[in-house]
């Protein structure tokens, strides 16, 4: 039913970076390389952006988000991304991306961002600590799918290469196209989550995930003498010179791995069964950093000197992205209704505005005595056929179930579910969002 109106090709990409703190190693080997790298393919068009507005729902120190939006661009162009080969921008120098969240906070349910992780790890832990639920919560961390699917939905992006803990915002952000397509007609595009499976989590200076959050991180373009001393300071065992090392582990062997090639990685691994001292291990460890990083730092240093040269960068990636997002926000505007009135009035009216005509579920006692119900689209074709149950009651909990569960819901009542062919688990879950009742 909700098909995808697909371009044919090229596949686009599209990623977002949060504009708080100084890329790291974790994010240079888990972000940036591969992105750069991913951008020189033939066949794909990717879309690069510093997410600034996200940033804001992190962070309320004025010069940090500055800061950080510099590094951050001028970290990947020192990483070798080509401005003229992908679409590299700020989000906020696209006004469409908050005007496309609104429209999109219209369609989306207050009770699938209820269900966020990240706002209720926020919530859980408020409760853990006997405080109201919403305590330190703010808007803008409630609606941060929302913006994150505008983000997406406003240049069609088929792949969003990210983090496995940012699957939630993708599937949310296809929803949210789902229901919007199936109100207003085929204009957004369904994304899908890219997750590099090859990309390895970088471990931190004490053998934990390198992130801010456990201040583990040696900054990617760090100083030569600081990168030395940050790496002397990763742990190791307590193993003394001439004793085998294990590489399983070792966060040190690991972090070598990521940068080494496949027979510089197994002389290590021999030197670690031979006994290297660790003092010496760091020491390869840091001059291979060193040999990838250095001709990037410098290129880096030198953008740091010269922000103007940035800004204009970013501007004229703007210009490229508006060039796509203003006529598209206007194609969707028209299709809400937030229309020029001077215009020729739209012809014939539909029959029911779009909204009137939701899906409905329909309960029904069979001759075996057994209570039944369907779900039917707005045009009246089915979605949904289930089984007989004993009571109208047990019926009409499966259904309510459905409307309150959405695909989980769906994914567990399954067994008293028949198949309709040619009808898919998307459109279904389409139709149960429609239903679905605003959460308090
Ligand atoms: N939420 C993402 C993160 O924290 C950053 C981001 C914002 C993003 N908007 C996006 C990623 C759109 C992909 C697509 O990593």
């Amino acid at each position: 039913m909700t098909t995808n109106k697909q371009t044919p090709a090229p596949q686009r990409f599209l990623t977002g970076i949060t504009t708080t703190g100084t890329p790291h190693l974790g994010n240079y080997v888990g972000s940036i390389r591969p992105s750069v790298a991913a951008s020189t393919g033939v066949g794909a068009e990717s879309f690069y952006f510093l997410a600034d507005y996200h940033a804001l729902i992190k962070c309320d120190e004025p010069a940090r988000i500055q800061q950080s939006t510099l590094e951050i661009a001028a970290s990947w162009l020192a990483a070798g991304l080509d401005p003229e080969r992908v679409t590299f921008y700020r989000q906020s120098d696209i006004p469409e991306i908050p005007e496309l969240t609104w429209l999109l906070t219209c369609v989306t349910a207050k009770g699938v961002l209820n269900r966020a992780h990240a706002y209720k790890a926020s919530v859980d832990k408020n409760a853990a600590a006997g405080n109201d639920p919403d305590a330190d919560v703010s808007a803008g961390l409630f609606m941060y799918p929302v913006l994150m699917g505008a983000d997406i939905l406003m240049f069609k992006a088929h792949h969003v290469p990210v983090g496995r803990d940012q699957i939630q915002h993708i599937e949310m952000a296809r929803d949210m196209a789902q229901r919007f397509n199936h109100l207003y007609g085929e204009h957004l595009v369904l994304p899908q989550a890219l997750i590099e499976e090859s990309v390895a989590l970088l471990p931190g200076t004490d053998g934990r995930k390198m992130s801010k959050s456990y201040d583990n991180t040696i900054p990617l373009f760090t100083p030569r003498d600081q990168l030395k001393k940050l790496i002397a300071g990763i742990v190791t065992d307590s193993r003394a010179p001439g004793e085998p090392k294990a590489t399983e582990g070792s966060a040190l062997f690991q972090i070598y791995q990521a940068f080494a090639s496949g027979p510089e990685t197994a002389a290590l691994r021999q030197a670690f069964a031979d006994g290297i001292a660790w003092g010496d291990a760091k020491q390869t460890l840091f001059e291979r950093i060193d040999q990838e990083v250095a001709p990037m730092r410098a290129r880096y240093q030198e953008l740091m000197q010269d922000p103007a040269k940035i800004e204009a960068v970013l501007l004229a990636g703007a210009d490229k992205a508006r060039q796509l997002a203003t006529p598209f926000m206007r194609e969707l505007r028209q299709a809400v209704g937030l229309r020029r009135l001077a215009a020729a009035p739209a012809p014939a009216a539909k029959p029911k505005s779009a909204r009137a005509g939701l899906p409905v579920f329909k309960q029904y006692r069979e001759a075996d005595g057994k209570f039944h119900f369907k779900l039917l689209d707005a045009q009246g074709g089915l979605l949904l056929q289930s089984d007989g149950f004993d009571s109208p009651r047990d019926a009409g909990k499966a259904i309510g179930q459905l409307q309150i569960e959405g695909a989980s819901g769906l994914a567990s009542l399954r067994p008293k579910l028949q198949p309709v062919p040619g009808v898919t688990e998307d459109a279904i879950n389409a139709a149960l969002q429609l239903l679905a009742p605003e959460v308090p």
